[in-house]
């Protein structure tokens, strides 16, 4: 199957099913988030379904990934690194430094960062 990596529209984002990335992800938040100016979101599209979609926040000169995400039966097949490939290359051209959090239980999330350069800066505790 051939996967294309596009720009997120609206038509896109109804066409994700959240159960099938993880139950975390919130479509209202995304919907408004993908309004906003300071947003960029991409999707990895197969025929016509979203295989993953991936999205950054521009602050000042810093980007942020927001999220990344690919759909359960899909994973493990550099899809989530082509989705972040996509955005370093889209954060190199506004921002000098691009940031993201994850949780230090998610060691896949931790491995594909670490293998495009992403360094441990610091730890937030959780205390509720
Ligand atoms: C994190 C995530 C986006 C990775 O997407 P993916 O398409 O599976 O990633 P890739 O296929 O590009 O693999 C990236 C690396 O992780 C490794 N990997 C993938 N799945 C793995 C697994 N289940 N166990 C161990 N390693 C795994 C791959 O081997 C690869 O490493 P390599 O290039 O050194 O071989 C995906 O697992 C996901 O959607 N997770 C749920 C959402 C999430 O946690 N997002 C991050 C929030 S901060």
């Amino acid at each position: 199957m051939e996967i294309k990596i596009e720009k997120m529209n609206m038509q896109d984002l109804s066409k994700i099913n959240i159960d099938d990335f993880d139950d975390f992800w919130n479509t209202n938040i995304l919907e408004n988030d993908l309004k906003l100016d300071t947003s960029y979101y991409i999707v990895a599209k197969g025929e016509n379904e979203i295989l993953g979609f991936a999205g950054l926040n521009f602050v000042l000169d810093e980007a942020n990934v927001s999220n990344i995400a690919v759909r359960k039966d899909m994973r493990n097949q550099k899809i989530g690194s082509n989705l972040l490939c996509e955005l370093i290359n889209k954060a190199k051209e506004k921002s000098s430094l691009i940031t993201l959090e994850v949780n230090t239980k998610n060691t896949v999330a931790i491995h594909l960062y670490e293998k495009y350069g992403f360094k441990i800066i610091r730890y937030k505790k959780k205390i509720l």
